[in-house]
């Protein structure tokens, strides 16, 4: 089911609320919030994007290599040249406007090349002296992830480098991505496998790219077109960019063949719209066109933002809208309760995947667009991802076609009334026997946000629940292997394995555990909040109102929800079957720091590589002991720590005066903090 509007919302305001910490943190060095508060806006989306995959962008902050709190697998390496990212333009006019400025920062007219704008990954290859040496994402633009060993398994990606002009360093940018018919057959694959499908060429790509076992980003099958150079030493001298694509492919390099010179801004919009025409017949995914200056000497002189080169510009392309025949509304409803309207379609191939269905969000907006079963309607792609109705095609509508009217029972086998509560657009099923609400209960215990208990998908959850082997998430702890294996199409290994999930998640954390009983306005926020101010859930469980609203985090609405839902009898029988089962209930304990707190107070940046330490390990013993670390020098910086190879941060310290250390005044520093002034 696709995400709820309020829901949608919500992420796009976390994803920007979370970049706003980030730039008060790492740009200007002076966090609003604690800690313990950034990691609950990134769990609550974490949460979130785990439920409605639609939803996981590509720059959302939990997708970011090394985002606070994020382990990740891989190593963290510094691209030799920033990844820029790219200015957009959405019509003819925002073009011209573009042309018209890079047009006055130069004397000569400009001509152009024209790209295909791919929806893939962006990937910064190294070869060094002709050989493949690092593939690395993008990551922040500074610094990414080494997928060295996976981008081997693209076929397309030459290992070593040909023909008679190699470089002796070569960083080459492009995109990774999955072709439509790789996508189509791994999503087949996954169907039959019963696991999860993917929603868009994209996201299997990043996934593909973000495996810790190559062999399986082997198996699926990504391509990748280059299409610009970073850094290059012992290359030929070339003076524009279609003559550096002609290099870089003769060098054996994929570039992709639908790369044109474009002469003036008629042609470059000439293009785009081509491209916009015949985006559906290139066997991948195209989000755009990408307009770029040819001349080099021209791009040197338009120079570039910290964002984005003015020298080039994203041709974005309008959401995709086909029409299609409604062939009926329906409810479903969520776990809640709550009812959402969803279309159902005559099938129809929009924004790059075939809809048969989409949402119509709430009873108010059915009402606002007045769409009528039999209506012909236009479909689009909300920011291409989730499929909508956006209305009907008035001109189109067949005589005596009724106006919709919202259910006044729920779906299920029940039908209890459907209810508007007081303030809400919202109707709602408050029944507790509702089976609709129990799968989807159960499918939200389970999801990756909450118990995160893998093979227990929707599928799984409806054939537990009509085998009768479960009416809540309780149950799905007495489920044997025995069991699971008499169900339709599971085998010993995958019944072995939900077995073993269920097992591994009863040592999940409290704070998830709380999350996954799906209480209203208690998300991973106020799960954090209750997780930090109560020893276990049974305190919590019977904590006074007063106790509950004492806590920081959590308002009245929360602390009423909460009294409410452990008082519903069905619940607590819940509760009980999970501390039978052995969930654990209790609060983790937190440990007293054992590192003596010598640097409290210091801020440092640290620049080049050290011999000794990671990057994160150096990070690690500075904050271990009450210090900062940020990523720009000002007058305010304690120290720098200066390693091999050091960047532009120490310039600015010797400009500022600020004390430098090198590895071995860092260990002694670790070793006996700061020297004392001396008293003469
Ligand atoms: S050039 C400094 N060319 O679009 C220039 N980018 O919105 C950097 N992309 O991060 C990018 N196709 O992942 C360039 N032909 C193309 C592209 C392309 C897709 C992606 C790339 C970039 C994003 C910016």
């Amino acid at each position: 089911m696709a995400a709820p509007p309020e829901t949608v919302n919500r992420a796009a305001e976390l994803r920007d609320l979370i970049r706003y910490h980030d730039e008060r943190y790492y740009g200007h060095d002076e966090p609003e919030i604690a800690d313990a508060e950034y990691d609950d806006l990134l769990n609550e989306l974490r949460t979130i994007e785990a439920e409605y995959s639609e939803l996981v962008v590509d720059d959302s902050p939990t997708q970011r290599p090394g985002a606070a709190g994020i382990p990740t697998p891989f190593s963290e390496v510094r691209h030799l040249q920033p990844m820029l990212s790219l200015d957009n333009a959405f019509s003819r006019d925002d073009l011209v406007a573009w042309g018209e400025r890079i047009g006055r920062l130069v004397t000569e007219s400009v001509e152009f090349v024209g790209e295909p704008k791919l929806d893939g990954l962006a990937i910064s290859l190294l070869y060094e002296g002709g050989r493949l040496v690092r593939g690395a994402t993008r990551g922040n633009g500074e610094t990414g992830e080494d997928v060295t060993a996976n981008v081997l398994t693209i076929n397309d990606l030459p290992k070593r480098l040909s023909g008679t002009r190699i470089p002796d360093t070569l960083e080459v940018r492009g995109e990774v991505f999955m072709p439509l018919a790789s996508f189509e057959a791994l999503n087949r694959r996954q169907a039959e496998a019963e696991g999860r499908l993917f929603a868009n060429p994209r996201n299997a790509a990043a996934g593909a790219l973000r495996q810790i076992d190559a062999r399986v980003t082997a198996s699926r099958n990504l391509s990748l077109y280059c299409y610009q150079p970073g850094v290059v030493a012992g290359g030929p001298k070339l003076t524009s960019h279609h003559q550096t694509l002609e290099w870089i492919s003769e060098l054996g390099l994929p570039v992709n063949p639908e790369i044109e010179r474009l002469a003036d801004l008629d042609a470059v919009f000439a293009f785009c719209q081509r491209m916009e025409t015949n985006r559906h017949s290139l066997g991948y995914e195209i989000d755009g066109a990408v307009v770029k200056v040819d001349r080099l000497s021209q791009r040197a002189e338009m120079g570039q933002t910290s964002r984005a080169p003015r020298w080039a510009i994203a041709f974005k392309f309008p959401p995709e809208e086909k029409t299609t025949r409604l062939k009926n509304i329906m409810v479903s409803i969520g776990r809640t309760g709550r009812a959402t309207p969803f279309a159902i379609l005559e099938p129809v191939f929009v924004g790059g995947s075939t809809v048969q269905m989409a949402t119509l969000h709430n009873p108010d907006e059915v009402a606002r667009k007045d769409v009528r079963v039999g209506d012909i309607v236009i479909v689009r792609k909300a920011g291409d991802v989730i499929p909508e109705v956006a209305g009907p095609v008035l001109s189109q509508r067949k005589r005596g076609a009724r106006k919709w009217k919202f259910p006044t029972t729920c779906p299920c086998e029940l039908a209890q009334p459907l209810v508007q509560l007081e303030g809400e657009v919202d109707r709602r099923c408050v029944s507790a026997d509702c089976p609709m609400q129990r799968e989807q209960k159960i499918i939200y215990f389970a999801s990756r946000g909450a118990m995160d208990i893998e093979g227990l998908g929707e599928e799984r959850v409806r054939q537990l629940l009509n085998a009768g082997l479960a009416q809540d998430a309780g149950d799905v702890y007495a489920v044997t292997q025995e069991q699971l294996v008499a169900l339709e199409r599971t085998g010993e290994i995958s019944a072995r394995k939900l077995i073993s999930a269920i097992e591994v998640s009863k040592s999940q954390p409290l704070i998830r555990v709380i999350v996954a009983l799906g209480i209203r306005h208690a998300g991973p926020t106020a799960a954090a909040a209750l997780n930090r101010a109560f020893p276990d859930l049974d305190a919590i469980m019977h904590a006074t109102p007063e106790q509950l609203t004492a806590v920081d985090g959590v308002g009245p609405v929360i602390a009423q929800s909460l009294e409410a839902w452990f008082s519903v009898p069905t619940n607590q029988a819940l509760i009980e079957k999970l501390r039978a089962a052995g969930v654990n209930f209790a609060a983790p304990v937190v440990d007293a720091p054992d590192v003596e707190q010598t640097l409290t107070g210091k801020t440092f940046v640290l620049t080049g590589g050290l011999e000794h330490f990671t990057r994160e390990q150096a990070e690690a013993q500075i904050t271990a002991r009450g210090a900062k670390v940020t990523s720009s020098v000002s007058k305010k910086t304690s120290y720098v720590l200066v390693g091999e190879n050091p960047g532009s941060k120490l310039g600015k310290a010797e400009q500022l005066g600020v004390t430098q250390l090198n590895e071995d005044a860092f260990q002694h520093l670790l070793e006996h903090g700061p020297e004392e002034p001396s008293e003469e």
